[in-house]
């Protein structure tokens, strides 16, 4: 195949008729050419992109997008020293949390970070319990998976809901190739649990960060590809 002639050919959500190379069909792009707007291209040559949607919902659970307003929402588990035990970051306070939610925030924030952070609710009760995080990058191919629920709700399965409806939508919704998690070699609870909803062991960059007070922290790596791609 010349790659010079494989073009693809789409109309934006602005209705500008626009190409790309035909590797891009069906995937999720920035129409910088245009609009600016983040869109999904069709995946038949002709057609129209579409809007993305983050609505998603587990049985005891909704995924909703995090905006900077929710931070009073988020704070106690940001704060919590007792989440932070396996992380290299310190517990966050008002104004980091806020800037950090920023640089999440759909679209504009997203646009310069390519971060998502989906707030876990609890049905029965409405409360903010866990986030999940999702970053990319500029080709959308690959999506880095992060996720902490404060500690009075560990244990309760509400982890594994979660993350396994973030891995759908990173897989269907966002079209990623390959989805990646990695935490401290330590917190078996985060290997149990990646392990669990399906990704595989990569291997381990040992020493990858000294710790005051944990010493020389050994970093595990997880990956999984696209059932639909291979
Ligand atoms: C890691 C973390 C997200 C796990 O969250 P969680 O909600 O407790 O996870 P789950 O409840 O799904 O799984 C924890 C255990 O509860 C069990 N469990 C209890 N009730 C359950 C239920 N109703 N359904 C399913 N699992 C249940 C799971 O089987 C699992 O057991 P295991 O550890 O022996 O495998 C949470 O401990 C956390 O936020 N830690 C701090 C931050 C962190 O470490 N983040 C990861 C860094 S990448």
């Amino acid at each position: 195949m010349d790659p010079k002639n494989d073009r693809f050919s789409f109309r934006c959500i602005c209705r500008t008729g626009m190409e790309c190379g035909s590797f891009f069909a069906d995937r999720v792009m920035i129409g910088a050419r245009c609009c600016g707007s983040v869109v999904r291209l069709p995946d038949k040559d002709g057609e129209s992109a579409r809007r993305l949607s983050f609505e998603r919902e587990t049985s005891r659970l909704k995924l909703i997008l995090a905006e900077p307003r929710d931070w009073k929402l988020l704070l106690p588990m940001f704060a919590g020293k007792e989440n932070h035990h396996y992380e290299i970051s310190a517990p966050e306070d008002k104004k980091t949390l806020i800037r950090s939610l920023k640089q999440c925030q759909f679209p504009r924030g997203f646009k310069k970070s390519f971060s998502l952070r989906f707030r876990a609710v609890l049905k029965e009760t409405a409360e903010t319990i866990g986030t999940v995080s999702l970053t990319t990058e500029p080709l959308f191919l690959t999506g880095v998976i992060g996720f902490m629920f404060h500690h009075p709700f560990w244990g309760r399965g509400f982890g594994t809901e979660a993350v396994t409806e973030i891995m759908k939508f990173g897989f269907e919704e966002m079209n990623f190739h390959r989805m990646e998690a990695a935490c401290d070699d330590q917190n078996e609870v985060c290997i149990r649990l990646l392990r669990r909803v399906g990704f595989e062991d990569e291997g381990c960059i040992r020493h990858w960060v000294y710790h005051p007070e944990r010493g020389w922290v050994n970093r595990t790596l997880f990956g999984k590809l696209n059932p639909a791609q291979i």
